[in-house]
């Protein structure tokens, strides 16, 4: 059997796999509302791969076997395609998005972009990731409860907008700043994805509700960018952030990016949706495991942000909680995946949620044991909350850094519990999972003697009371 599927052997059945016979109408509802137990739900009756029909969506073979996944991720790139167009994503990022573009233009966006979420550029962002977390996480309430995750939003925020405009005059950043909160608030409410189920993406985008909040920020970000165009070259050649290298940025054949290709890789990477959820549910479950939270607090206060077992917590967190319970690709090619020829066309889609959860590879599945990336490393078709290959989130070093750097702030700063001690259970967002209290806390400054130097220097630093 080919290891890309274009051969496939005698023993295959042919067609799509089984799965819920129920109206696409009806699958649609189930995947909206309560996506995570339908899939599970849906492997119990029919195994690693099956078939969803979900209406405005479309067809997807789901895949929960890493051999599968493998297949789907090494595949040649130029036989994959994306289908995200058709989720609510499609709107928001743009057609012209690198999450988007179909090959060759993918990679050739994609090879622009890398560079500034990986490697050197990763050191200088660090101190910048503290700085913002300090500052925030000085102003959120003390001795009364709050909810973590639109907190974890503004950093976020804060954080990537500082990554792609670089150092703003603070009329500039305040007035985005203001327009992607609103943006985010109108995305995060539960109302738009009842919206999205009925109206499907295409209506979605041109909904009033959506234009009104969209377009302030597209005219925003351009100006931005126009804003550079117009500096001399040397002097924007000098600037590192992501929006000048965008603007001087050349095609092949010469071409500048137009406006539609910047509005929609500046959208994609300011909306950072994952991140600030992810955040949330590692708070969420090291609040309650006290064992864990006690050994990350030691090990912080030693080594800060570098230390095993906060990229093992960072790790469990994204294995359990899921991002995007799914990724997709459009296979242009027939390919075999679970004892199925699978026809060309079709859109497979590897299961993050599945694979995280199978017991073969992680033992006791469904409990937070951050332990077990300690003793084994993360495999690169069984550990997936970013995606694999040649679509991978470009942004992965990026994002993990600066969870810790968040995680290792905060926790260096104050004492955090939950206030109810049951855990949250996930809740559907617009763009990802959150938990359903949104990280429902207590906040109280971290006592000196026990968090030492650290937390001296942070209370300078920020002129708190400790
Ligand atoms: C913990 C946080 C994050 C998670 C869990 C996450 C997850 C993902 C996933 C699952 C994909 C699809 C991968 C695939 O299809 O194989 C993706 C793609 C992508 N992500 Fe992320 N992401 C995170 C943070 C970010 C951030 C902070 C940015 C940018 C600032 C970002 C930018 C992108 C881009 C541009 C792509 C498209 C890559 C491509 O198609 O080549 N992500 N991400």
């Amino acid at each position: 059997m080919s290891t890309h599927g274009s051969h496939i052997s005698h023993s295959t059945r042919i067609g799509l796999p089984p799965g819920p016979r129920l109206p696409s109408a009806l699958q649609a509802v189930a995947w909206l509302r309560r996506p995570l137990s339908f899939l599970e739900r849906c492997q119990r009756r029919y195994g690693d791969t099956f078939t969803l029909r979900v209406r405005n969506s479309g067809t997807w073979v789901i895949l929960a076997d890493p051999e599968d996944v493998k297949r789907v991720f090494t595949a040649e790139h130029a036989t994959l395609g994306v289908g995200l167009a058709n989720s609510i994503l499609g709107p928001l990022l743009g057609a012209r998005s690198v999450m988007l573009l179909e090959e060759p233009e993918h990679v050739r966006r994609r090879r622009l972009m890398l560079p500034h979420f990986h490697g050197e550029r990763m050191d200088g962002y660090a101190q910048m990731m503290v700085q913002v977390t300090r500052r925030q996480a000085g102003g959120w309430p003390v001795g009364e409860p709050f909810v973590l995750w639109p907190r974890m939003q503004e950093l976020t925020l804060e954080v990537i907008m500082r990554v792609v405009f670089g150092e703003l005059e603070d009329e500039r950043l305040g007035h985005l700043r203001k327009l992607l909160g609103e943006l985010t608030a109108w995305m995060n409410d539960p109302r738009r994805l009842r919206l999205l189920a009925a109206a499907g993406p295409r209506r979605f985008a041109t909904n009033t509700g959506y234009q009104k909040v969209i377009r302030p920020v597209e005219q925003a970000v351009l100006e931005q960018v126009r804003l550079r165009r117009e500096l001399p070259e040397a002097q924007l050649r000098e600037r590192a952030e992501v929006a000048s290298m965008l603007a001087e940025a050349r095609y092949e054949d010469g071409a500048p990016m137009t406006e539609q290709d910047l509005r929609d890789e500046l959208v994609t990477l300011l909306t950072d949706g994952p991140t600030s959820g992810l955040l949330t549910w590692s708070f969420e479950r090291l609040l309650r495991h006290p064992e864990a939270l006690a050994r990350l607090r030691a090990e912080i206060d030693i080594e800060g942000a570098d230390g095993p077992y906060l990229d093992a917590v960072v790790k469990e967190t994204m294995r359990l909680c899921p991002a995007a319970p799914i990724v997709v690709r459009r296979i242009l090619e027939p390919m075999e995946l679970g004892g199925y020829a699978i026809p060309a066309g079709t859109t497979v889609a590897p299961c993050v949620h599945l694979v995280h959860r199978r017991p073969d590879i992680y033992p006791a599945p469904l409990e937070f044991i951050p332990e077990r990336f300690l003793e084994r490393a993360a495999g690169t078709y069984t550990w997936i909350p970013f995606g694999g290959g040649v679509r991978r989130c470009l942004a992965a070093p990026y994002a993990q850094m600066l969870m810790k750097q968040v995680i290792s702030t905060v926790l260096g700063e104050l004492e955090l519990r939950a206030v109810k001690p049951a855990a949250e259970r996930p809740r559907k967002s617009a763009i990802t999972f959150v938990p359903h209290l949104q990280g429902l806390v207590l906040a109280t400054p971290r006592a000196k003697s026990d968090s030492g130097e650290r937390a001296e220097t942070a209370v300078e630093v920020d002129g708190r009371a400790g």
